[in-house]
């Protein structure tokens, strides 16, 4: 759908020191369900108590479930309107316009999934896909510390941690963790410095790639341009784009257009 959807909050958990997700009932059900790498525009109709209007914006979150019509979304604690969505119970309403844009493609027999942030919620809804269909995949999760490593404990298959102050598995950099790999095709969603080193490993290894990126969308369906990576709109033609479009783009990795349009440089 391309218009919010009533959507009442059922269920809240997986409660993280930096978040937790959330399961949403829309009221007019989604017609099937979303591929993983799918996203939804989240918007706050209302604020919470003690929160502002300002709030009420419409922010991209990535699908990281799906039941029976239930849309399970996951949210950091980040700024002002992810604060507030956290600050919802359970009764609450949002909207929800979704599912939107491109996701991931599932021909894959050896899968190895790379996530880094809020990178992992899309791609628990990809392991639980791969695992419904009798593929087992391998997980790389990366984060600051363990508390900000989402979903570890719930994906199926094997799951290996990589964190920066070494709280929890291998102590540096989560892909550090592909060098020992050999899959047929590398999933990846996180910081786009991550998704950048995940590409030169891929087309290193010859390995075929699709990578989610999380840009700043302030309209999700087309309309505002902002979300502009080169000649395509990432809400439209990705979130996940192959790693051979990506390995020819001037702006993936080095530039980016932030609230208001404007353009900020990626550093490494
Ligand atoms: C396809 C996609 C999937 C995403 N999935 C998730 C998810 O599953 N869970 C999650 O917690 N976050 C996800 N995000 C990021 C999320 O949309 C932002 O964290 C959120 O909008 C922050 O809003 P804020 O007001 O709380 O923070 P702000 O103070 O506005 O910003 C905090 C950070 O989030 C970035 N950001 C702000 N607004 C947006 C926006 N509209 N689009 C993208 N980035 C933004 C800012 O550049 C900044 O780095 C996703 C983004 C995209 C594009
Ligand atoms: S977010 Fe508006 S065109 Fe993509």
């Amino acid at each position: 759908m391309r218009y919010p959807i009533p959507s009442k909050i059922v269920e809240i958990t997986s409660a993280t020191a930096v978040g937790h997700s959330i399961w949403l009932a829309p009221k007019e059900p989604w017609p099937s369900a979303p591929t993983p790498g799918q996203f939804a525009m989240v918007w706050l109709p209302r604020p919470p108590d003690g929160y502002k209007p300002e709030v009420c914006n419409t922010v991209p979150m990535s699908i990281a479930g799906w039941d029976n019509g239930k849309v399970r979304i996951t949210i950091k604690n980040l700024g002002p309107t992810s604060k507030a969505l956290l600050a919802c119970q359970c009764g609450d309403w949002l909207g929800l316009t979704g599912p939107l844009g491109h996701g991931f493609s599932l021909d894959c027999q050896h899968p190895l999934l790379m996530g880094g942030g809020v990178g992992a919620p899309p791609l628990l809804y990809l392991a639980q896909t791969f695992a419904a269909q009798g593929i087992k995949p391998i997980t790389l999760l990366g984060g600051t510390t363990e508390n900000e490593i989402f979903h570890h404990d719930e994906f199926p298959g094997t799951v290996e941690l990589a964190t920066d102050d070494g709280s929890a598995g291998h102590h540096g950099r989560v892909t550090e963790l592909l060098a020992e790999s050999s899959p047929d095709r590398l999933y990846s969603c996180g910081p786009e410095p991550m998704l950048v080193n995940g590409l030169q490993w891929a087309l290193r290894h010859q390995v075929a790639a699709e990578l989610c990126l999380e840009r700043y969308m302030a309209c999700g369906i087309g309309l505002c341009g902002i979300c502009s990576l080169d000649q395509d709109l990432v809400c439209q033609d990705g979130p996940v784009f192959s790693s051979e479009r990506l390995a020819d783009s001037r702006e993936f990795g080095t530039l980016l257009r932030e609230a208001g349009g404007r353009v900020r440089q990626l550093s490494d």
